[in-house]
């Protein structure tokens, strides 16, 4: 994403005191202070209207200008511009005499684009500002459509939890030991309790739950070196060192968020139980993950009908500490914002059978990254030898295959590498019935709806921002033709198409992931 100043075209600006910070966001995020300097007579109020240059940090370095002045600054916002269709400009409205008036133009001039003044004289009002903020959410009927998370605390609307809340079956192995269901019941209270932007809370787990997860890991640990892909087992030394993944000790989540953010971005967020299929990869759209923190019954620790820490931690984290599995992730939870029940139904199946049930070859040999696998023994040992069963994923086709929880499945699939699984998802994405495109802003943590030319156009010319930072990386690195070509022929096809791990690449980190767990 970029980090240019246009990305935060978008965004309003509120006064508090002496400060300017960021509307409905983050304060910290952006925020800076006019320092008031001694002010002559004020003579007009004045609206300054300006287009930003196509480089990098241009609205920081215009707005310093104001700041250094120590112009009053009364009200700040973007808005399309008048110039060009496409294009967005920020209008200023300021309070200042005449004299620093002239040095801002003047200093301005050498920031920006293009400028412009209106001036008012004393008494005069301003023009009220444009009703509606820049945003490209704004506007579009949504008719009929499902509702979604637009922006990441709205996931705490999404949390339908549809088996197994604080409830068991009467199959479930825990279902006649009351200590267990009464342990469950907290863990259901302290998901169900959570909001976002909260710490996970601590669990103090207990000897016998502590015992539980280390006979899981112990077993699974001595098949990871033999099934589990590279990018699996690159970040678990990580995860001992900074989660304290180890036999006596279940990792807090909130520790593994913390690990999380810092790696990918993705955060976790406890759940009781399973959550509808909507809602799970509504979060996906947000690097959400909704993770559970009770574990499995200690009568069978390697048998549970339903996820648990040992599938969540073991599972899932070391590969949403990749930043490639971590991207496919989001595509296949922002592809499901407003689709059809018909649409979900379906990437929930594409979901199992790569991020929960998915293979990929690596250096000739299928090497496992599917969570369901890597948190199951038996379907694991199972998985890897049944070679009749094992098929190339392909979405049209697998999207039709049928979800096992309680038995093996009938199928496994595989790609060649995560970038694959992608591009292909990618195209499936195509068949989705919505009439917009959707983008995550991380800057907002939100969803921007892409219904309409111009909210593209504005996509895009924050783009050039990135792609201003590419070219001249490229330049400065004095990138030899061949790299310049490859990367080129990666613009002009949309896609990201990483080298597959070398022989040396698995063998080192084989290496690695068994000095760190002895
Ligand atoms: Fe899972």
């Amino acid at each position: 994403m970029s980090a240019s100043g246009k990305s935060l075209l978008g965004l309003w600006l509120y006064r508090t005191g002496e400060e300017w910070a960021l509307k409905d966001g983050d304060p910290e995020r952006f925020t800076f202070t006019t320092e008031k300097m001694p002010r002559g007579h004020i003579d007009s109020k004045n609206s300054v209207i300006f287009s930003l240059k196509n480089q990098v940090g241009g609205l920081a370095r215009a707005l310093q200008v104001f700041q250094d002045l120590g112009v009053n600054v009364l009200h700040i916002e973007s808005r399309p511009s008048g110039r060009r269709d496409s294009e967005f400009e920020i209008m200023v409205d300021v309070e200042c005499d005449n004299k620093r008036m002239e040095q801002l133009m003047s200093l301005l001039r050498r920031e920006v684009a293009a400028i412009n003044l209106s001036h008012y004289e004393n008494g005069e009002a301003l023009p009220p500002p444009t009703p509606t903020p820049l945003s490209a959410s704004a506007s579009f009927d949504f008719g009929e459509m499902p509702w979604f998370p637009r922006k990441i605390s709205d996931l705490d609307r999404a949390q339908r939890v549809l088996m197994y809340g604080s409830e068991l079956d009467a199959d479930h192995p825990g279902f006649k030991d009351p200590v267990y269901r009464k342990r469950r019941e907290q863990f259901a209270q302290i998901a169900n309790a959570y909001k976002y932007g909260q710490p996970i809370p601590r669990i103090q787990y207990t000897s016998e739950e502590i015992k539980t997860w280390g006979t899981v890991l112990v077993t699974l640990h001595k098949l990871y070196v033999q099934h589990a892909c590279v990018e699996y087992l690159e970040n678990w030394p990580e995860l001992v060192k900074y989660c304290g993944y180890r036999e006596d000790n279940i990792p807090q989540l909130e520790d593994v968020n913390v690990f999380l953010k810092r790696k990918t971005g993705f955060q976790l967020r406890p759940v009781a139980g399973y959550l509808s299929p909507r809602d799970f990869l509504s979060g996906l759209a947000f690097r959400v993950f909704h993770c559970t923190q009770y574990i499995r019954h200690s009568s069978d620790p390697f048998y549970t009908p339903e996820p648990d820490c040992c599938h969540e931690l073991l599972g899932h984290m070391p590969l949403l500490a990749n930043p490639s599995f971590a991207q496919f992730s989001q595509e296949l939870g922002l592809n499901s914002l407003g689709a059809s029940d018909e649409d979900v139904a379906k990437l929930a199946t594409l979901y199992f059978f790569t991020v929960e049930f998915g293979m990929c070859k690596q250096n000739g040999e299928l090497r496992v990254y599917g969570a369901g696998l890597l948190s199951s023994v038996a379907e694991l040992q199972h998985a890897i030898t049944a070679s009749h069963k094992i098929k190339r994923f392909d979405p049209d086709v697998t999207c039709h295959e049928e979800c096992i929880i309680t038995s093996y499945q009938n199928a496994y699939y595989y790609t060649d590498s995560f970038e694959e699984a992608k591009e292909k998802m990618r195209e499936f994405a195509n068949s989705i019935q919505r009439p917009f495109g959707l983008r995550y802003n991380p800057y907002t943590q939100s969803v921007e709806v892409l219904s309409n030319a111009e909210k593209i156009a504005a996509l895009v010319s924050e783009l050039r921002g990135d792609l201003c930072i590419v070219s001249n990386a490229l330049r400065k690195i004095h990138a030899e033709e061949e790299t310049v070509e490859s990367i080129t022929h990666m613009l002009q096809h949309g896609i990201n198409v990483s080298p597959s791990p070398t022989e040396s690449d698995t063998e080192e980190e084989m290496k690695k992931f068994k000095a760190e767990m002895k």
